[in-house]
C-alpha cells in the first residue's frame, strides 16, 4: 500500500487526510512514478478550499513532484523504467507513488537533483512564461513584483534581473525584503506599511513600471494599477489575498490605457512542444547559475496540513517541499 493525502470535502487544512491507497500497475499509455519530493503551491490551497473546484471526491491534491519511473504501461514512447522525471500541473501529486499519463512528464538532467526539480517545475515555468510571454521583459524595463520573497517571486525576480530589468519587489516584512534583495530585487517595498505607487514613482523617476506581476490579487489590485506607466501591462496571475471580483474594465483607461492579462501556466505548457521548450529554458537558466532555486522549508508529507497553514499565514519563503 502507498500513502496519499486526500480530501473528501472542501475546507481548511484539517480536510487533508492521510490515507492508504493501492496504486497498481500502469494501464496503456501510463507510467508509475515513485515520488522523492513533492512541490507545495498556492494552487493547492485554492483546490483545497474549492476556489478552484476539483472534479470530485475523494481527491488527492498536489500539482507537482519529482521522482523515478518504476513501471511503464503498453504503448508508452520516450520514457522507460529508471528515468528520473518531474512534472507540474498534474493533479494528484500528494502521494508516495502514482499512475499517470506521460504528457506532463519531463526527464530530468543529471545536474538537477530531485528536490530542486520538485521545487522549481511549477513556479519556475510560471516565472518563465510571465517574463517571456505575458509581458516580454526587455533589458532596462522596470517591473513590479508582488510577494517577491515567495516561491514564484524569488525565481521571477532573479530571472528578471538576469534579463536586465530593474526589479522592484513588494514583500510583507523586513526579513522578506532582505531575502528578496538576495534574490534579484534592486528595490523592495513593504506593502503593508508603505504607499506602493508613491514609492514606485520615486524609484522610477515618476515614470512608473512597464509591467506589474501580481498574484496577491484583491489586496494589491489598485497598488499595481497605480504603479504602471501609460500603456503598461498588469499581469494578474493569482489570488493569495482573495480573487479580484467586480473588476471595472474602465479602470484600464483611467489609469493610462493599460493592458491586462489573467494567465495560467496550463496554457503555456499545453502541449509537448511548449512543455519541452519551457522546461528546457528553465533547466538552462538554473544550470547556468543565473537563477538559484531556494527551498525555504520542507515538511514530511504527513504534515501537509501544517505546510498549508504556514503558506496561508505568510510564514513561508521561497519554495516549499513535502517529503514522502
Ligand atoms: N497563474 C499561474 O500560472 C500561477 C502559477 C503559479 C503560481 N501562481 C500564483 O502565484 C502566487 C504565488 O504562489 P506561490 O505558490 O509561489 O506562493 P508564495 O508566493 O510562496 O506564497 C504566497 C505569498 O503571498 C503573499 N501574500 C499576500 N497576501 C496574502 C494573503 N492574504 N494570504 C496569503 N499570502 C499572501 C505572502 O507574501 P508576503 O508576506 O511577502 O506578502 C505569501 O508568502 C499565488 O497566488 C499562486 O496562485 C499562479
Amino acid at each position: 500500500m502507498n500513502s496519499a493525502i486526500r480530501i473528501h470535502q472542501y475546507g481548511g487544512p484539517e480536510v487533508l487526510t492521510l490515507e492508504s491507497v493501492a496504486v497498481g500497475e500502469p494501464a496503456a499509455g501510463e507510467v508509475r512514478v515513485r515520488h522523492s519530493a513533492i512541490g507545495l503551491n498556492f494552487i493547492d490551497v485554492y483546490q483545497r478550499t474549492g476556489l478552484y473546484p476539483v472534479a470530485g471526491f475523494p481527491q488527492t491534491l498536489g500539482m507537482e513532484a519529482a521522482g523515478v519511473i518504476e513501471a511503464v504501461g503498453a504503448g508508452v514512447d520516450g520514457f522507460a523504467a529508471g528515468d528520473r522525471v518531474a512534472y507540474a500541473m498534474a493533479l494528484g501529486s500528494y502521494c508516495n507513488a502514482r499512475l499517470m499519463g506521460v504528457d506532463k512528464l519531463v526527464r530530468l538532467p543529471d545536474t538537477i537533483d530531485d528536490q530542486t526539480a520538485a521545487a522549481m517545475m511549477l513556479q519556475g515555468m510560471t516565472a518563465r512564461y510571465l517574463l517571456k510571454s505575458s509581458f516580454p521583459v526587455q533589458a532596462g524595463d522596470a517591473i513590479l513584483v508582488m510577494a517577491a520573497a515567495g516561491g514564484v517571486g524569488t525565481l521571477l525576480c532573479q530571472w528578471a534581473n538576469h534579463l536586465g530589468a530593474t526589479v522592484i519587489g513588494c514583500v510583507g516584512s523586513a526579513d522578506k525584503a532582505r531575502l528578496a534583495q538576495e534574490n534579484g530585487c534592486h528595490h523592495t517595498i513593504l506593502y503593508k506599511e508603505e504607499d506602493v505607487a508613491a514609492r514606485v514613482r520615486e524609484i522610477t523617476g515618476n515614470a512608473g513600471v512597464a509591467a506589474a506581476y501580481d498574484a496577491v490579487g484583491q489586496a494589491t489590485l489598485m497598488a499595481s494599477l497605480d504603479s504602471l506607466r501609460p500603456t503598461g501591462t498588469f499581469v494578474s496571475y493569482g489570488n493569495a489575498s482573495g480573487p479580484i471580483s467586480d473588476f471595472n474594465i474602465g479602470l484600464l483607461a483611467q489609469k493610462g490605457s493599460l493592458y491586462l492579462q489573467r494567465p495560467t501556466l496550463a496554457t503555456y505548457i499545453r502541449n509537448r512542444e511548449l512543455l519541452n521548450e519551457c522546461a528546457q529554458d528553465l533547466f538552462d537558466v538554473v544550470q547556468s547559475g543565473a537563477v538559484k532555486v531556494r527551498i525555504g522549508q520542507t515538511y514530511p508529507l504527513a504534515e501537509v496540513a501544517q505546510a498549508h497553514h504556514d503558506l496561508e499565514a505568510r510564514q513561508t519563503t521561497g519554495a516549499t517541499l513535502l517529503l514522502p
